[in-house]
């Protein structure tokens, strides 16, 4: 038997994260972790000697939500988790995690904004820059003494903007574009630092870079000025909490006082601090960051750079004091996820020389991030420009067409030594870079940034052009899981469209962990819902863009919620209060049951290449598939009364349906694919008409090949196969022609596009768009196999079913939330080999290609069949 062993533990779905919630009851921690080994009986949780689970036997169990008494602010837990398998032996492993702030003594604070220098382009005419109002980036220093050596020091931080904090000139964490995107009228993330090593005795500086970032910079498609969205300048707040030796510990806070607090550092936690004086001790000035803006790009002058700034005995007589905003803000809280880090550099394929001072480089991989190039020696004031773009056109250069208004251009102004230029505020979405002004530029890297979620997912099979295809997925969702899930990183449009995410949703699992990046934006679709129980077509909220959502595009607030459920086993993700208030809302202004009204901009099957599906039709698939989620999140959370009442409005909505749209040959209104996709999947038609309406979306298939948009690409090849015509799916991936993925591939493609063919006018001809990469998901559980049961939450119960096709092997691994899966199958000899690797505590069906099926249990396991098929 042997024994069960628990890995990967963690805290709210992060592995020993700073600065927590400080929660009891609803927003108690969630502590969880991995099983190897044998198959778990039981389970004990405890945290720091204050709470103990009691051994649960329970053999499905893992995870456990805190229920002891309240957490303290700022403190750390170490907790352990022990397992017990059927033989009595056990496995213990230990983990911690440390709250956050529950009270904030600091305020905001700002460069004084009536000071503000409105930046012009460094050369006119140039750069379209002029009318943007850009500002150079504050900078903000507070020197401060610790009275005795410090032990233990956490930075608590945030800014309305972006920042970049520094103690004596050591980066503060790793966290880049922080504190992260949310609608900041309703919600401010901050983030916690260890900077215990940073600190030193006598002076010590604490230096802040402020950025417009997406609160007070061009943010989304609207090209209005800055302020529109959110605010018109940068904030900075801040605590720095002193721990010395004597137990005693001391704040330096951003905000009118300093504040220090007396007492055993324990106590720290558990109250505000004593303010013993007063006076603002924050200066502010500006320095090298000319501007730096999401979009149009960022701009350093060297010879305006303040040397020293971050170090302690810098001068900053000549700066002014920080001013205390005072502004009504949003509450703070800690960011749940991973943040936004630079997570790996590529070198180029390929540097030309295409004039003189300028070279084309070439990263071979469409990603977000930046560049860094190492500048020789130059003239003072000399330009170095870096412009950035995801194609070339046909003589070779960059097009940048499809950027629209996003200037995506940095720009580097020499003092006259040899540097290295980074910039630190901004992110493109390229493959490609022009960089102009030296004849001789050192190391060129690109920066790959993206929100840190741990990856879980490996694909490979005999085809290196599926292969590729998988890395264009991957990629798609490195670039566009930027804070938010985005629908493009390069042009000025960057939002969280919610179909976008929605169909993308399922890959995503399988590739990476992304329930706490999750977590987060389904925070900030609900701060986007509105009162009236709408959910919104992007979130985080924004101005300019409608704020009702869309058939499919607003139901993401029930679909992603319950995908999240069933892969992460978190009931939480289910918020049937928010869930039902969309449902209710539709309902409300559809008493018919047919959703036609208050469809926000209906943007039906969005970039079909087919002939449209009606849009009442769509909408009315999207509406039963609202209410039958929630019916099923309801119960979940035993809330009978309405779970029975949406389970009847489901129900009502899918009879509805029928009479509206269906006829007894299985034929829907508009006979289209993605018609008969969303029917299938949703389960709208009576079982006797699903065969006949199965052949019919197989025939349209055949005929046209895929036809679907956003709302269907993601059902295609799941539910052909789910009706016997695997060989189709297969046959849709094997597909050259437009509209197909391979087609992409074959072009040259380095992440998902936009469009099917890559054809549309520049305006809205994305290539890092990951929609139509939402096949990943069968790619994973058609190809290699890797599924779960309908019924089944947090991979319990598998469903291994490879489809081979032509394939002549394949491979997948998948970490799942109880452990790891795997799937290997070949083909030798006439022969068909699999090999599958199940969790603990779970048990799989598979299904071999000759028909048979096996029920296993937990553990590694070997078939061989022949290919004679006996179904
Ligand atoms: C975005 C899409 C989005 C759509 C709404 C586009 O501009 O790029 O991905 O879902 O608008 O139709």
């Amino acid at each position: 038997m042997g024994s069960v062993r628990p890995y990967g533990l963690s805290c709210d779905h992060r592995a020993t994260p700073l600065g927590t919630e400080v929660g009891t009851g609803a927003s108690a921690p969630l502590l969880s972790w991995r099983l190897s080994g044998a198959d778990p009986v039981a389970c004990l949780v405890e945290v720091d000697g204050l709470w103990s689970s009691g051994r649960l036997d329970d053999p499905a169990a893992i995870g456990v939500r805190y229920a002891g008494p309240p957490l303290r602010p700022r403190t750390r837990y170490t907790w352990q988790v022990t397992l017990w398998a059927g033989d009595g032996t056990s496995s213990t492993a230990r983990s911690w995690f440390e709250t956050g702030q529950d009270a904030w003594t600091g305020s905001w604070i700002a460069a004084d904004p009536d000071t503000v220098e409105h930046v012009d382009p460094p050369t006119e005419g140039d750069l379209a820059l002029r009318d943007h109002g850009l500002s150079a980036c504050p900078q903000l220093r507070r020197a401060f003494e610790p009275r005795s050596p410090v032990v233990a020091a956490r930075l608590y931080i945030s800014a309305k903007g972006l920042y970049e904090a520094r103690i004596n000139g050591h980066r503060a964490g790793d966290a880049e574009l922080a504190p992260g995107w949310t609608d900041y009228r309703r919600r401010i993330q901050y983030q916690t630092y260890d900077v215990t090593s940073c600190l030193t005795e006598g002076e010590n500086v604490l230096a802040v870079t402020l950025a417009d970032g997406w609160w007070s910079g061009f943010a989304g498609f609207d090209p209005r000025r800055p302020g529109y969205h959110y605010g018109t300048f940068p904030e900075l707040i801040a605590e720095l909490h002193l721990t010395y030796a004597d137990g005693t510990a001391e704040v330096v806070a951003t905000g009118p006082a300093e504040s220090v607090a007396t007492g055993p550092a324990e106590s720290v936690a558990s109250g505000p601090a004593e303010v013993v004086a007063s006076g603002n001790g924050w200066r502010a000035g500006r320095g090298h960051v000319r501007y730096a803006d999401l979009l149009k790009g960022e701009c350093h002058d060297l010879r305006a750079a303040t040397t020293g700034w971050q170090l302690p005995g810098f001068d900053d007589s000549s700066w002014s004091p920080a001013v205390v905003t005072g502004h009504d803000h949003a509450p703070l809280v800690p960011s749940p996820d991973e943040p936004v880090r630079a997570v790996r550099e590529l070198a180029p394929v390929s540097v030309t020389r295409t004039g003189p001072g300028t070279h084309l480089v070439d990263f071979g991989q469409n990603l977000a991030g930046r560049v860094r190039v190492a500048v020789p020696a130059l003239e003072p004031g000399a330009r170095v420009t870096i412009r950035h773009a995801e194609t070339l056109d046909a003589a070779g250069r960059l097009d940048t067409a499809n950027l629209r208004t996003a200037d995506a251009t940095d720009v580097l102004i020499s003092a006259g030594p040899a540097t290295v230029f980074e910039p630190g505020f901004t992110y493109h979405g390229f493959r490609y870079a022009e960089i102009t002004g030296v004849e001789h530029p050192g190391e060129v890297t690109a920066v790959v940034l993206h929100s840190d979620t741990p990856w879980t997912g490996t694909f490979e099979c005999s085809d290196p052009e599926l292969d590729r295809l998988q890395r264009n997925i991957e990629w798609g969702q490195r670039g566009n899981f930027v804070s938010v899930p985005t629908d493009c990183p390069q042009r000025d449009e960057r939002l969280g469209w919610l179909a976008d995410a929605q169909v993308f949703l399922p890959t995503a699992c399988l590739n990476a962990d992304v329930a706490a990046f999750f977590a987060k934006w389904l925070r900030d679709v609900r701060d986007a819902q509105t009162p009236q129980g709408g959910f919104p077509n992007v979130a985080p909220r924004l101005s300019g863009v409608a704020e009702e959502g869309a058939p499919g595009w607003a139901d993401a607030g029930v679909l992603i919620p319950w995908h999240l459920y069933r892969v992460y086993g978190d009931a939480r993700f289910l918020d049937v209060d928010s869930m039902a208030a969309w449902v209710d809302f539709v309902q409300r202004h559809n008493p018919d049951l047919i959703w036609r009204a208050r469809t926000g901009p209906h943007y039906a099957d969005w970039l079909s290449p087919g002939p449209a599906t009606p849009r009442e039709l769509l909408a009315t698939a999207f509406f039963h598939r609202s209410a039958d989620l929630t019916a099923r999140a309801a119960r979940i959370h035993g809330r009978t009364a309405d779970a029975e009442r949406l389970r009847t409005l489901a129900d009502d909505i899918r009879t509805a349906f029928i009479k509206t749209f269906a006829s007894a040959s299985g034929r829907l209104t508009g006979d289209t694919q993605t018609g008969y996709l969303l029917a299938l999947a949703f389960g709208l038609l009576p079982p006797e008409w699903t065969a006949p309406a199965a052949r019919r979306l197989a025939e349209l298939v055949e005929e046209h090949g895929p036809q679907t948009g956003f709302l269907g690409v993601n059902l295609l090849c799941p539910i052909l196969s789910e009706h016997g015509r695997d060989d189709l799916a297969h046959a849709l991936l094997n597909r050259t022609a437009p509209p197909s993925w391979r087609y992409q591939v074959r072009h040259g493609a380095t992440t998902i596009w936009e469009r099917w063919d890559g054809a549309g006018a520049p305006s809205m001809n994305s290539f890092n768009h990951y929609a139509f990469g939402s096949v990943g998901e069968w790619l994973y559980g058609g190809v290699a196999g890797i599924g779960q049961a309908p019924d089944s939450v947090a991979y319990r119960e598998l469903v291994i079913r490879p489809l081979p096709g032509e394939l002549t092997w394949a491979r997948a691994s998948y970490e799942s939330v109880r452990g790891r899966i795997a799937v290997a199958w070949e083909r030798a000899g006439g022969d068909f080999h699999l090999a599958v690797t199940v969790p603990p505590g779970a048990t799989a069906t598979v299904h071999l290609p000759d028909g048979q099926t096996h029920q296993v249990p937990s553990g590694d396991h070997t078939f061989r069949t022949t290919e004679e098929t006996t179904a």
